[in-house]
């Protein structure tokens, strides 16, 4: 293919590629060099296509030239290439230098909203006593959130809850968290003792403001055995009231009406603010409002499978709203469900 070429011997080549190889600043320009005399096409392999033509004396000689030159070339190559390759790498090193004098991003670490800091609050204090956590759904029917509860049809308390029915009146958006009482006696095929919570959000057909909620959560206490009385349910809420709002804090008592507990009550915390002697936070009463309780109604215990002659069991019910409104000094219960960043923001709980 290649014509023999007077203007290329061994030492012109040689004498061009180092020179070359001597000029390239950088691995674009290197690989240029490469492949105008290394590569396949480039000038060796010319100079060792002309071999063929030549007479068998000057073969010899010209082969040996060829290849001093062709090594001469290689070593200049490799050298340089490594030097480049140095200074390239060294060159990046000092201009891409990371200052760890600067300060970091700022990644907004967030807050868990006061509501679950409620629920995980109140849910430790539970499990600390033994208690299990149960879930529930928020769909239910009409029979656990009301008829196993001894709420029947036309019971007048319904209208206390005002419910959301989803397209026919046996199913509905839960009310209370009470349902979740029915299931867990139901479910147990073997009557043994219960001792639960259940927390989760309930609704109610309520017109929203600084009080009131369409949504909410509550956490159900339910606790099942030979011979729980009354004084096992005061003693019990008297420890979470402690542990939620002070050891300073003492609870009472009032009587109350629910039908799935008889007797039922309205348990009052001592005022933590004032400690008892009135303020705005306790309206002047020195007692707060935090829970419905009572003893599980007899029926609701047959109802649900345990024979009210061998077994007892309190109940009670908690506002989650309500505590953490009151912990934290939240002034309006619809910030809990609106998810305005600047209270979520603002509000890192204690
Ligand atoms: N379910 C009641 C409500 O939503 C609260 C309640 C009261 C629950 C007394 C109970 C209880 O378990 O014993 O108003």
């Amino acid at each position: 293919m290649s014509e023999i070429n007077e203007n290329l011997t061994p030492e012109s080549v040689q004498q061009e590629a180092l020179a070359e190889i001597g000029k390239a600043q950088s691995a674009s320009e290197l690989s240029e060099v490469y492949n105008a005399f290394l590569s396949k096409k480039g000038k060796l392999s010319q100079l060792m296509a002309m071999m063929g033509k030549l007479a068998k004396e000057e073969k010899a000689k010209f082969g040996k030239a060829v290849n001093e030159a062709k090594q001469a070339i290689t070593e200049a190559f490799a050298k340089k290439k490594e030097e480049s390759e140095k200074k390239e790498l060294s060159e990046r090193l000092s201009k891409e230098k990371i200052d760890i004098s600067l300060p970091g991003y700022d990644f907004g670490v967030g807050h868990i909203n006061p509501y679950y800091q409620v629920i995980d609050e109140v849910t430790d204090v539970f499990v600390s006593m033994g208690y299990e956590v149960i879930g529930g759904t928020e769909v239910e029917s009409d029979h656990f959130n009301f008829e196993l509860l001894n709420v029947p049809k036309d019971h007048p308390s319904r209208d206390m809850q005002d419910t959301f029915y989803l397209g026919n009146v046996e199913k509905l958006l839960r009310t209370q968290t009470s349902a979740a009482q029915a299931h867990t006696m139901l479910e147990k095929e073997v009557k043994t003792p219960i001792k639960m919570i259940s927390p989760g959000k309930v609704y109610r057909r309520d017109d929203d403001d600084m009080t009131h909620s369409h949504q909410f959560a509550q956490i159900e206490g339910l606790v099942v055995d030979k011979k729980v009385s009354l004084s096992d349910l005061k003693g019990t809420l008297e420890l979470f009231a402690k542990k939620m709002f002070g050891e300073k804090r003492e609870i009472r008592l009032r009587s109350s009406y629910f039908p799935f507990t008889e007797p039922s009550v309205e348990v009052d915390v001592s005022c933590f603010n004032c400690g008892g002697k009135g303020c705005a936070i306790c309206k002047g009463s020195g007692w707060i409002e935090i829970l419905g309780a009572g003893m599980v109604n007899p029926k609701v215990l047959s109802d649900c499978g345990y024979d009210p002659n061998e077994w007892s069991g309190f109940a009670f019910g908690v506002g989650v709203e309500r505590v953490a409104m009151l912990r934290y000094g939240i002034d309006d219960i619809r910030r809990f469900y609106q998810n305005d960043v600047r209270f979520l923001k603002d509000f890192k709980g204690e």
